[in-house]
């Protein structure tokens, strides 16, 4: 659940879902600038990297360190994603607060994405817990998932709401403290999205976890005002829209979180962002990846006339 002085998390997700997809790696202190600047602009809680095969993902082989110098940021939640236990161990090493892992509903994705069924991911999050479990409380990290390809796989297509229902219910049981919903494809439409966030939380409560959109056919945004509407509070979204899935061929980028932000105060809601700040970090991805195209219009329309933030002491 968000703080008591914002109404929805924002949860940044370029440092892993952005540059896991870009064959070029951005330098580590460059990485870390980024984090800063986007923590500066009122970011709480940054996935940094992922803790996956440093072979099949060059680019995510400094996350140990990444996580490190993150942690020294104050107030900053530090996430990173883990697709298996050994991944798990390597960011408990490194200190992370939070682990996510993603768990696909989709069999053809999860093995070309993880080479493990879902049932098999399933099992690596309940060991996960139970090694978790065993560190003392002010040092443990939580640990969340993500149903990836949950409204739809571009491998496989549909995708039944009723198993993406039971493995959210077996991934509470096997101790996953959030479990969020992913539209790793970008097929996702708001009816769809409504009615599925609402029967997450029918199902599982308030282990009902994030809304993970990507923008791939351009419902992004629509899908975010519907997940608003069924009461979910925190979003993905990564500055620029960079992003993709490896394993998801046509996923284009998560939701532009300078857009997302900008939709949300404008509807009242707070968020704690500065989005002048949040847009001037947008320079520091250049420096590390020169010519990357960045997406987003609130960035290149600027602010309205008389915008007005929802967040106190945000300027407007
Ligand atoms: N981090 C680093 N190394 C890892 C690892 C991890 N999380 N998990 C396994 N390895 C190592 C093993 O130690 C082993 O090393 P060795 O050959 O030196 O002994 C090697 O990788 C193979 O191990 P195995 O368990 O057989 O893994 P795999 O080859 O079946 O790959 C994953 C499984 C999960 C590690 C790999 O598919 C992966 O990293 N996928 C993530 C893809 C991704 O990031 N997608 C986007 C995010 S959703
Ligand atoms: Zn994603």
């Amino acid at each position: 659940m968000p703080d008591l002085d914002i109404d929805v998390l924002v949860s940044e997700v370029g440092p892993r879902d952005g540059l896991q997809s870009i064959a070029r790696a951005m330098p580590t202190d460059v990485k870390h600038r980024w984090i800063v600047a986007l923590a500066q602009a009122g970011l709480r809680e940054i996935e940094v990297g992922s803790f996956v095969s440093p072979r099949l993902l060059p680019q995510m082989a400094d996350a140990g360190q990444v996580v490190r110098e993150a942690r020294k940021i104050a107030g900053l939640t530090v996430l990173a994603l883990a697709p298996n236990l050994k991944g798990a161990e390597r960011g408990i090493a490194a200190g992370v607060h939070k682990l996510s892992f993603p768990v696909s509903a989709s069999r053809q994705h999860s093995v070309s994405n993880i080479r493990m069924t879902p049932e098999q991911a399933i099992e690596q999050v309940r060991q996960t817990c139970a090694l978790c479990a065993a560190i003392p409380s002010g040092l443990r990290p939580s640990v969340e998932a993500g149903i990836s390809t949950a409204f739809g796989c571009s491998m496989e297509g549909a995708v039944s709401e009723d198993w993406v229902m039971k493995m959210a219910a077996d991934l509470v049981s096997a101790g996953a403290g959030s479990v969020g919903l992913s539209d790793t494809a970008g097929c996702a439409n708001p009816v769809q999205v409504k009615r599925m966030f609402a029967r997450l939380q029918r199902e599982i409560g308030n282990h009902a976890g994030a809304a993970h959109f990507h923008n791939t056919r351009g419902q992004g945004l629509a899908n975010v005002v519907a997940a608003l509407e069924a009461g979910v509070t925190t979003f993905d979204a990564s500055q620029g829209g960079l992003g993709g899935c490896p394993c998801a061929p046509g996923a284009t980028g998560n939701i532009v979180t300078e857009d997302l932000v900008f939709l949300l105060e404008s509807m009242g809601l707070r968020t704690g962002i500065d989005l002048d700040r949040l847009i001037a970090a947008r320079e520091i991805i250049l420096e590390g990846l020169p010519g990357e195209p960045l997406y987003g219009n609130v960035p290149n329309a600027g602010l309205p006339k008389g915008f007005r933030y929802a967040s106190p002491g945000r300027n407007g």
